[in-house]
């Protein structure tokens, strides 16, 4: 199979898909790899580091796209991107559907092969692809919590662990996921005082128990997260339900009554964002206020540490490109559970139920469109 990497366009996203080991591993079992020039320099990884692995490198993303049957990317692809999209092809990426309509519409009528990295979810209910960016985007939170706290950065000024004899700050999380539980990790290493709420107790049980009771937590409803929120100095938002767009913990009411200069970080901003008042915006312009609140809606946040990131991706994702490259698709989905929850459009229908409802589209089961029976052996792990 052909599989091709172009460079990333989001706002300052240095990731890149696919290492030179991952590229190696492809091209020793039969592949073409072609890499857009250029596509892993934000990485520290130059067109030669490629060429050497056995990658081909080509000038223009067009050619990357016109010629892989598999386009492997780490972002949903943008509009400048989606007339690029062939018939059929399959583009294997994070495209966060939910969220987005109108890419949900594009990759429908362009008639591709639409598998999120964000839905390939294994038998026990964990997301095995979106777990390395949610730890590396957990541990960032605080961090960048801590410097829009900073005064000349538009918070409240103060810090995160307080000093001797002063309070430190109060860190609200919300999600006990792991975005969350990295969150509170961070967060109380850095002295903070924590409070970690979530609906899901076990979850909840599971922290206390790691963090020896250096944090609170509290089960999550409407009220108890008002009572939180309108303490806090700084709130990351953290929860998800799995493909849906993420429910909303916050109005815009409680907003109103947060301390100016308080933070919020919202981490699930991909799936939609926990807040009633949060919207996406980019490293290059990553906050702004509503009701003297701070928010950050960064979608990309893994994108900032892409030494860390690109190689964390590539260690999860590579098996299952391996799969649809040795097996073709029909085969790879029918073997494997988990990567079939990750196919969410195929032949313009979206086979993804909780995408379809949050636009109101016709959902249709991948075992109705693919003359398969999805069986229960999966290769995953193996
Ligand atoms: N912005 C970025 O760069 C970036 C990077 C990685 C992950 N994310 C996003 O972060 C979010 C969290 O990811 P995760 O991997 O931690 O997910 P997770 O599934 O591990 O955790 C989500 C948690 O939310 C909880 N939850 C769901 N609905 C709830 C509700 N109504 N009230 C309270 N708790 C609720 C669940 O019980 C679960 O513990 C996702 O939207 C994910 O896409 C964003």
């Amino acid at each position: 199979m052909i599989i091709g990497v172009p460079k990333e366009i989001v706002d300052q996203e240095y990731r890149v898909a696919i290492t030179p080991q991952g590229a190696h591993e492809l091209v020793d079992e039969g592949h073409a790899v072609l890499i857009e020039s250029g596509a892993g320099e934000g990485s520290s990884i130059s067109d030669s580091d490629f060429e050497a692995a056995g990658a081909r490198i080509v000038q223009a993303a067009e050619e990357v796209f016109a010629d892989a049957k598999m386009i492997l990317k780490v972002k949903e692809p943008l509009p400048s991107e989606y007339h690029m999209l062939e018939r059929g092809q399959i583009i294997f990426t994070f495209l966060h559907l939910a969220a987005d309509e109108r890419l949900t519409r594009e990759l429908m009528e362009r008639g591709v092969v639409a598998v999120a990295y964000e839905t390939v979810q294994a038998a026990d209910g964990s997301l095995p692809l979106l777990a390395p960016m949610s730890e590396i985007a957990g541990r960032m939170a605080p961090q960048i919590g801590a410097h829009h706290l900073e005064k000349m950065n538009g918070g409240r000024g103060l810090l995160l662990g307080g000093a001797t004899g002063v309070l430190p700050a109060n860190v609200v999380i919300l999600g006990a996921g792991l975005v969350g539980s990295h969150s509170a990790i961070l967060a109380t290493g850095m002295d903070a005082h924590v409070v970690v709420m979530d609906k899901n107790l076990l979850k909840l049980r599971y922290l206390e128990h790691i963090l020896h009771g250096r944090i609170t937590t509290i089960v999550s409803n409407k009220l108890s997260v008002r009572e939180m929120v309108v303490q806090a100095d700084l709130v990351i938002g953290a929860v998800l339900v799995p493909g849906a767009r993420s429910p909303v913990l916050v109005d815009e009411g409680v907003v109103k009554e947060m301390k100016p200069g308080s933070v919020v970080v919202d981490i699930s901003i991909d799936q939609g964002g926990s807040f009633a008042t949060s919207r996406p915006t980019t490293y290059s312009d990553p906050v702004y206020l509503i009701h003297d609140v701070v928010h950050f809606g960064v979608r990309n946040l893994p994108g900032a540490v892409p030494i860390t990131s690109t190689y964390s991706l590539t260690n999860v994702t590579l098996p299952f490109v391996q799969e649809i490259a040795n097996l073709g698709l029909q085969e790879a989905v029918r073997h494997d559970r988990a990567l079939a929850a990750g196919v969410n459009i195929i032949q313009g229908r979206v086979t993804s139920k909780p995408v379809a409802e949050a636009h109101s589209f016709d959902y249709e089961p991948l075992e109705h469109i693919l003359p398969i029976e999805i069986s229960s052996e999966r290769l995953f792990g193996k």
